[in-house]
């Protein structure tokens, strides 16, 4: 194992597993429906590339970039958009793609933005979930993993833009940043 590595957390075989569990309990929620999945950067990028090939029904997709506005350790959950979608969601069957959710600010403050776009309905999807961390209460229709209150890299997320090719997520060790 690297040495940046603490601990294996969920192995890829444990990731793949969750991705098809929820790719069909999609499939299954929105048939006959059209779907617009909506990817937030950068850490979503590889379970939404993942997700997509595991629907069955017609999809689309988007990506949004944004960030939130804080004191560099705690988000404040205001959200800034530094990359909007490029669709009209008007009336589409949306799904918000996310990483993880840690105090869950942001995505509540994205869904409520998105909301004034007046979708046929919002979803919200998660690799993990930090159910310990929540500071405000925000429904998620779909969870991959949940996990202990633990800084976890790989499977798109990252540390400093740092570690986020890695296939299995891991538990960060203390010297993380020092050893790449
Ligand atoms: P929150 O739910 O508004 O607190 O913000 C969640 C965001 O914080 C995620 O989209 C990640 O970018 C980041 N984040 C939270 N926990 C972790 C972690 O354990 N590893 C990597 N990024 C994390
Ligand atoms: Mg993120």
């Amino acid at each position: 194992m690297a040495k940046y590595i603490k601990e294996i957390l969920i192995s890829k075989e444990q990731i793949h597993d969750m991705v098809k569990r929820i790719g069909l309990q999609i499939s299954k929620d929105y048939e006959g429906k059209e779907i617009l999945m909506v990817c937030v950067l950068r850490g979503a990028f590889i379970f939404m590339a993942d997700l997509v090939r595991e629907i069955t029904i017609p999809v689309q997709v988007d990506f949004m970039s944004v960030s939130s506005y804080g004191n560099g350790t705690s988000t404040s959950g205001v959200v800034r958009i530094l990359r909007d979608l490029d669709s009209d969601i008007t009336g589409k069957y949306v799904i918000i793609i996310e990483d993880i959710i840690d105090s869950g600010l942001t995505l509540n403050h994205l869904k409520a933005l998105l909301a004034t776009r007046n979708p046929a309905s919002i979803a919200i999807c998660t690799a993990f979930d930090k159910p310990d961390r929540r500071k405000v209460d925000v429904h998620v229709d779909y969870i991959g993993c949940k996990i202990p209150d633990e800084f976890i890299v790989g499977y798109g997320l990252d540390f400093d833009g740092n570690y986020r090719h890695l296939a299995d997520v891991s538990i960060l060790g203390d010297d993380g940043g020092d050893n790449l």
